[in-house]
């Protein structure tokens, strides 16, 4: 197979946004526990942040991280999390059926937030609370001092302000599961005046309103369009959600998931934009796209929710693969490619619950498959976004009909231009030719591919570097020209 595309600076989409590397840590299985934090651990610090696994987030490239759910957050009182450790209450967690013991809370986590040199992302309850309680939790968090709730901050050993940028309010609130589910109209009135007060407090904070849980909810469009009527002037963002996975063998269809990706977010942006025409508002909604991931939630459903409210049990521990690493990259170049309006992203999860990094209990830390396309994406995804219009062969799908074998996005900055590209085929490698002459005299410095024969082979403890990005020699000079294993995730660097 052949397939071409064009480098030119002048075609520009938006900036790349630091914010697109985000993550998300929510008080789930092992993602807080044994993830983030576990006090006996041997890599432990002074605060019980395990170091193997800070210095992996640092490798990955994180930017914000959202916290502290998830469904977890709609249920949460922010204050149980606060104070000495000891005297923290336990409780419930309805959303995952475990027992919550808050030894970890907004303090601690902002805390390894600096020591992860990444920007925290709160989400607020808006299922079993409300204005109130997001007001208290700002107050807490944000204000110097000399009131009743920041002064206690202060007493609780954080002399500076949190100073947290990004607000949730609420998550996920149009599924059925979420504690405190609500209509959209419920929901965009509870979100409005929580804003407004919000800002009251600091007009500058960045607000996210609840969009759709996935393209395919029932209320998917008439949610984000009547949530938007009540919160337009209020909001910054809409967010998105979604979870993809192989399902009865298609592994075609799965490769291609960004196809729903691209609809899911055209149509969240041409629903914005027409409450914003009704509303004759010059202001545009972005998107916060702030649930992604390979997930294999059917696993999940048919094995069900603990029974016996464990502590930080195994939940959502998805061993990803090549195929998985190849789908996941795709994602990954549709939020770039649509930067213009996706402003920000966070990859569900960071630690052990559908999650790049794994760890074990008391011991090792490793990268999953899908570390790497997220790991070099944020690194060298630099300068602006540009719109590259692949010329490449199509394939037929079950899912989504006709695709490109080729997926790519490049990014260029001053100190060069970096092509992600994936190729979509089972079988086949597919030959690349890039027309760079708009860059003048550049070569090729760099290219890696992450792929392998087996492409549901998987990183483990005991062989953590089975898959992992090497180096392609497939390459030539004159003509530019890459080949692209088949089921392949390629990073070209030019300079
Ligand atoms: O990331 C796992 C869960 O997926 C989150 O808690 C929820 O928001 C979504 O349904």
């Amino acid at each position: 197979h052949q397939a071409r595309l064009t480098l030119d600076p002048a075609f520009k989409v938006a900036p790349v946004r630091r914010r697109t590397f985000g993550t998300f840590v929510e008080h789930l299985g092992r993602c807080v526990y044994t993830g983030i934090h576990e006090p006996g651990h041997p890599t432990a610090d002074e605060d019980g942040f395990r170091r193997d696994v800070l210095d992996l987030t640092r490798e990955l490239g994180v930017s914000t991280v959202r916290y502290p759910g998830g469904n977890f957050v709609s249920g949460y009182r922010w204050e149980d999390g606060i104070g000495p450790v000891a005297q923290r209450p336990r409780r419930l967690d309805l959303a995952w059926h475990s027992t919550e013991t808050n030894e970890v809370g907004v303090d601690e986590f902002v805390r390894w937030c600096r020591k992860a040199g990444v920007e925290p992302m709160m989400a607020v309850n808006l299922g079993t609370r409300g204005l109130a309680e997001a007001l208290d939790l700002l107050e807490y968090a944000n204000h110097p001092s000399g009131t009743t709730l920041s002064d206690l901050r202060v007493a609780n050993g954080a002399k500076e302000p949190h100073d947290i940028r990004m607000w949730c309010l609420g998550n996920e609130m149009d599924g059925p599961w979420q504690t405190g589910h609500k209509t959209a109209r419920e929901y965009g009135r509870l979100a409005a005046e929580t804003a407004r007060a919000m800002r009251m407090i600091d007009p500058e904070l960045e607000l996210v309103a609840c969009g759709s849980s996935s393209s395919s909810m029932p209320t998917f469009g008439t949610w984000e369009a009547e949530v938007l009527e009540e919160t337009y002037d209020l909001v910054d963002y809409i967010s998105c959600h979604a979870y993809y996975q192989e399902r009865d063998g298609d592994l075609g269809s799965f490769l291609a998931s960004s196809a729903d990706m691209e609809y899911f977010i055209s149509s969240v942006v041409a629903t914005a934009d027409s409450v914003g025409a009704r509303l004759k508002s010059r202001k545009k909604i972005n998107i916060s796209f702030d649930e992604w991931n390979v997930w294999y939630i059917s696993r999940f459903q048919d094995a069900g929710a603990p029974q016996d409210w464990p502590v930080a049990p195994p939940l959502l521990e998805d061993h990803y693969h090549l195929a998985d690493a190849v789908t996941f990259g795709g994602l990954l170049i549709t939020l770039l490619r649509n930067s213009d309006r996706v402003t920000a992203a966070s990859l569900a999860q960071l630690v052990n619950v559908i999650a790049p990094i794994m760890t074990e209990p008391g011991g090792r830390a490793w990268r999953q498959t899908t570390f790497h396309p997220f790991a070099q994406a944020s690194r060298h995804a630099a300068g602006d976004v540009l719109r590259v219009e692949p010329d490449s062969p199509v394939y037929e799908t079950k899912a989504y009909g006709e695709v490109p074998l080729l997926h790519a996005v490049a990014t260029h900055s001053a100190e060069g231009t970096t092509l992600f590209a994936v190729n979509r085929s089972v079988d086949t490698p597919l030959s690349l030719e890039i027309d760079a002459r708009a860059l003048g005299g550049v070569r090729i410095v760099e290219a890696s591919t992450l792929t392998d024969p087996d492409v549901y082979a998987g990183n483990s403890a005991d062989e953590p570097g089975r898959i992992t990005p090497r180096a392609n020699g497939d390459v030539e000079a004159d003509p530019l020209r890459v080949l692209l294993p088949p089921v392949s995730w390629n990073v070209i660097r030019l300079a």
